[in-house]
């Protein structure tokens, strides 16, 4: 009889099963750490950029970590054959207030940095980007979002948490549907039901995140009031 044992679905197996893969085409992801001639690490570019609260997050849901496994597996190398993303697929991590869907998309990018994978990547919350959408005097909104657009990797936290107008569709609309075009890994996270997202973001957007993502559903209480125990 043949006993299969299977690693645990932890944040550091997942950074060992994205190295075996990596070491498995033939790219050493440490060493394309050493290569670098600046002393910063691109994990350390993106932990400056990323909220204190996620700094130390790293993804240990086994339906994130898969998903990380498998941009990471799928990305085709960057210059000089550093392991780097591609197309792929888009993941919708849903769930209530409090469930960590922001410390697992935060998680996933810091998972795929720390297994050597080289991306430009965005994040926003839906509400600071309709934000930054209004017209303000030195701003470039249009610029801005196809910034967003067009990264490599985009975190879009909290969709359909945001007053919706027409104006806010369009928006997410333009946004979504160029990702959706390009099948560029985007993440997304919303406190809504899945069901109830039609309503909050239009039929148009809806119909493509059905398409377009992988769904994660949290599960659980609410961490933040479980921490101070109210
Ligand atoms: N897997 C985890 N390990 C440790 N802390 C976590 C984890 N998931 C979430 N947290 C913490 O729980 C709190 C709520 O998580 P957060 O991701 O902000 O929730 P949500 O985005 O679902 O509202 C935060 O303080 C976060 O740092
Ligand atoms: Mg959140």
């Amino acid at each position: 009889m043949t006993t299969v044992t299977r690693e645990p679905r932890t944040a550091a197996g997942a950074v060992r099963r994205l190295t075996a893969i990596l070491t498995d085409r033939g790219i050493d992801p440490r060493a394309e750490v050493i290569a670098e001639p600046e002393p910063v690490t691109a994990l350390q570019l993106a932990d400056a950029r990323i909220p204190p609260r996620y700094r130390h997050a790293l993804a240990d849901h086994p339906r994130i970590t898969a998903w990380v496994t498998e941009i990471a597996r799928t990305g085709r190398p960057g210059p000089g054959g550093v392991p780097g993303i591609a197309t792929g697929p888009s993941l919708l991590i849903a769930g209530p207030t409090g469930t960590g869907k922001t410390h697992q998309a935060y998680g996933a990018i810091r998972t795929l940095l720390r297994a050597g994978v080289r991306l430009r990547w965005e994040g926003t919350t839906v509400a600071d980007l309709y934000a930054a959408q209004r017209p303000q005097h030195g701003s470039d909104p249009e610029q801005q979002l196809w910034r967003l657009a067009r990264s490599p990797l985009l975190l879009l936290d909290d969709l359909g948490a945001a007053k919706q107008s027409p104006w806010t569709e369009e928006l997410t609309y333009r946004l979504v549907n160029h990702r959706y075009n390009q099948l560029l890994p985007t993440l997304i996270t919303t406190n809504l039901p899945v069901a109830e997202l039609r309503d909050a973001v239009g039929d148009r957007v809806a119909s493509r995140l059905a398409e377009m993502t992988d769904r994660v559903i949290l599960a659980g209480h609410d961490r933040r009031r479980h921490a101070a125990a109210l």
